[in-house]
């Protein structure tokens, strides 16, 4: 029944959202004893949903834009105008595809064998330090991978600066104030040196055939070249989000070391059991905290009205954790994954198909990389975790290891 639904839409809870953090949403859920309610949150009246169903429903092929859904400060930080994400109905589909034609077999094996070069590069620096932050190294190694692949060809004295750039926009996309000025800064000098990537491949023409070429030469459905400040949104939308991989190789260290006999299990270097691993990690460390979305038409949940233009909010960490979906969510437990179908209430990289609809176009990326790091942790190196803060507060988005985790007394194990 509607008049039923939990609404709380009289008074905006952006601030409790910041204060909040990961927990406001399942907070209001668990409340409400519903998977639905509606709130006011960043001044806007919003449904907030969870679960399965939810998931379900709002992937719905072309059901929900994504067009002004988040907030300008935060767009801008992340996607950026004009992307892929803004798009929907056949252009969303033919932008998709030049996405999707990126991540082909042999082009993700090329990642990973870069990002392997570059992991072990590193590996013999680390073995002359006395400790190192993995999660910024891997941030650093993640961005050279990323840019060798793409075709972005950054002198060494810049990509350190521009790895952390790129980093930047990821830590400032879930704050206001100094953090979200931080990441604007950055996204400008980023912005300014990927237009200037852009404008030189059109000029020359001569690149191999490289993802940042693939973009500057995408015509749309018009036959038109994208304009260059969305050309260049489009190769950061590729470069930013293979950084932010960082923060699951950083958890990925943290779960090893907290169930040691998994590390123990995947030095054996068994494929399944390392992917179920890599899903887990993904579903029990919060990342993501929601997907937001517009309704395109009128619609209804479980009997509830959406207007059109509607935002919908679909919480991904409490999906995660949800009773109705998974047995002991509070559990890191990579055994759910070991022969198993993958739940519908797992997304977090969105949901639905890849192609047709916003689900995350790097998810297979994500993937592979997070098992290429695990793999080196386990098997191409030895080290020690000294004692540090490696809480993760909930309270922060987007979430890390307090300490971004530290090893010590790294060694190469040939
Ligand atoms: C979209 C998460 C890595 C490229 C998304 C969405 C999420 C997400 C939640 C939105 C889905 C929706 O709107 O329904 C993540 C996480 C990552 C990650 C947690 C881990 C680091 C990547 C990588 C790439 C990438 C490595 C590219 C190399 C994209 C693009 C979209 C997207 C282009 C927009 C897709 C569309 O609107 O059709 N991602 N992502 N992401 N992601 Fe990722």
């Amino acid at each position: 029944n509607p008049s039923d639904m939990p609404s709380e839409a009289g008074w905006d809870r952006s601030l409790a959202l910041l204060r909040e953090g990961y927990t406001f949403l399942p907070r209001r859920f668990r409340q409400y004893r519903s998977r639905v309610f509606e709130s006011r949150i960043m001044l806007e009246r919003s449904l907030c949903l969870q679960g399965a169903e939810a998931v379900r429903f709002f992937y719905q092929p072309d059901a929900f834009t994504r067009k002004a859904a988040i907030p300008p400060t935060t767009l801008k930080l992340l996607q950026g105008r004009g992307s892929v994400q803004t798009l929907d109905g056949a252009a969303h589909r033919h932008r998709k595809a030049m996405f999707m034609s990126l991540m082909t077999p042999a082009s993700r094996a090329r990642l990973i064998e870069v990002f392997s070069e570059e992991w072990l590069r590193r590996l013999n620096r680390w073995q002359a330090e006395e400790s190192v932050q993995l999660l910024t190294e891997a941030e650093d190694i993640l961005c050279r991978a990323a840019c060798r692949w793409a075709g972005v060809v950054l002198p060494e004295e810049e990509a350190q600066s521009f790895g952390r750039d790129l980093a930047a926009l990821i830590e400032g996309a879930g704050s206001i104030g100094p953090r979200n000025w931080r990441g604007l800064m950055s996204r400008w000098r980023a912005d300014r040196r990927l237009r200037a990537v852009i404008t030189d491949i059109r000029r020359s023409g001569r690149e191999a055939d490289t993802p940042a070429k693939v973009i500057a030469l995408h015509r749309d459905l018009s036959g038109k070249l994208l304009d260059v400040a969305t050309a260049a949104n489009e190769l950061n939308n590729i470069l930013r989000p293979i950084v932010a991989i960082a923060r699951f190789i950083a958890f990925g260290a943290l779960a090893l070391h907290d169930h040691p006999a998994w590390r123990e299990r995947l030095a054996k270097g068994d494929d399944a059991e390392l992917e179920a691993f890599t899903h887990e990690v993904r579903r029990y460390y919060p990342f993501f905290p929601a997907i937001a979305g517009r309704a395109n038409t009128p619609t209804a949940f479980t009997g509830c009205p959406i207007p059109m233009g509607r935002r919908v909010i679909v919480d991904i960490y409490g999906s995660h954790r949800d009773i109705g979906a998974w047995q002991q969510p509070e559990r890191f437990l990579p055994e759910r994954f070991l022969n198993a179908d993958i739940p519908d209430a797992f997304l977090p990289q969105g949901g639905g198909d890849h192609f047709t609809g916003h689900r995350c176009a790097g998810e297979w990326i994500t993937i592979d990389v997070v098992k290429a790091a695990i793999r080196h942790l386990t098997t191409s190196m030895r080290y020690e975790v000294p004692p540090q803060d490696l809480t993760v507060s909930l309270r922060r988005m987007p979430a890390k290891p307090e300490s971004g985790f530290i090893m010590s007394r790294v060694r190469s194990v040939e």
